[in-house]
């Protein structure tokens, strides 16, 4: 990987030559490594747009701000959080969701992208599956697992920079590494485009946004204290609510989906058989710690016939 690096150095410098390059961040490992990679080969050439939508996971953005803006590259931070929430007021299909986070997000990107005048090339963290994965026959997905961040078609770009379209996950996860990317963001689990917008049933409101934000996050402080990790873990907000206490108090709150899993290759999934003491403590941490949730359950169910979200 080190003369990977050496040699994609090389090549990016040849192609892009002078001119600026445009790419969109999502603060996940691949866009984060070319980001990286580019900075490195053309320092101060390659401009990121990061647009929060507002649906990442407790901290996550504060992580990528923190970890670009020391590199020698131009981060533009589009906090579009508001409208997101407000496109997405009433709507409660997961499709629909997913649609609308789409749309807006290339919406807001290209904006983003417009005012900044002309831009030559337009670079993407392309892996390998995902050169693998375009090839195949698309009907056979179960449902759509399109990435937010589309391209903004309407700009015309000299070329397209994709460093990374020869590697495997862990390559990638390899070179971020050796370019000093920190492990929260090289060792990052797999996290949907959408975010936790998918993983809040039913309407999405600030409110029910912020309970799953604190519960997702003392869930992955609890797992990450296990010496083997699952592949995926995380928290989903049902539309069921229950009778329970909060403060010795009644309170009629959601039930609250704990998720862990083993995976490879994510397409067949087995639910992690988590020690009962760390789920016990998950369980009263969440109900004591975080208002508007008042039941948890583990998710028992393999992929398949399950699948790992729950949207
Ligand atoms: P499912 O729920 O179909 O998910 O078993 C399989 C894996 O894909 C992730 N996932 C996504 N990843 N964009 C992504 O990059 C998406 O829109 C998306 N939706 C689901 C999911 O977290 C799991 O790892």
């Amino acid at each position: 990987m080190e003369k990977f690096i050496v040699n994609q150095i090389k090549e990016i410098k040849e192609q892009v030559g002078d001119k600026q390059v445009l790419l969109g961040l999502s603060g996940g490992v691949d866009s984060a490594v070319c980001a990286a990679l580019i900075s490195k080969a053309i320092p101060g050439q390659l401009v990121c747009i990061y647009v929060d939508h507002g649906f990442m996971r407790k901290n996550e953005t504060q992580e990528v701000v923190e970890t670009f803006s020391n590199r020698d590259l131009k981060l533009i931070a589009v906090d579009a959080s508001k409208r997101f929430l407000d496109k997405l007021k009433g709507v409660t299909d997961p499709e629909q969701k997913r649609k609308i986070i789409g749309n807006e997000f290339i919406e807001v990107f290209d904006e983003e992208a417009r005012k900044l005048g002309k831009i030559g090339f337009l670079a993407q963290g392309t892996i390998l599956p995902d050169v693998i994965e375009s090839g195949k026959d698309k009907n056979s997905t179960i449902k759509s697992h399109h990435n937010v961040g589309g391209l903004p078609e309407t700009m015309d770009f000299v070329g397209l920079v994709e460093p990374l379209r020869s590697l495997y996950k862990d390559q990638v996860r390899e070179v971020g590494k050796l370019l000093g990317l920190p492990d929260y963001i090289t060792q990052r689990q797999p996290f949907p485009g959408p975010g936790l917008a998918i993983r809040i049933i039913g309407e999405i409101t600030q409110e029910r946004l912020n309970m799953l934000k604190e519960a997702d996050f003392i869930l992955r402080e609890e797992i990450g204290k296990l010496p083997k990790k699952p592949d995926q873990y995380f928290a989903a907000l049902t539309n069921t609510r229950t009778v329970g206490a909060y403060k010795g108090k009644r309170s009629y709150g959601y039930v609250l989906a704990l998720r862990a899993v083993e995976t490879v290759d994510f397409m067949n999934a087995s639910y992690m058989h988590i020690p009962h003491e760390v789920l016990s403590k998950i369980s009263q941490r969440i109900t004591s710690e975080v208002e508007g949730i008042t039941r948890i359950v583990y998710d028992i169910t393999n992929k398949p016939p399950g699948t790992i979200e729950w949207e």
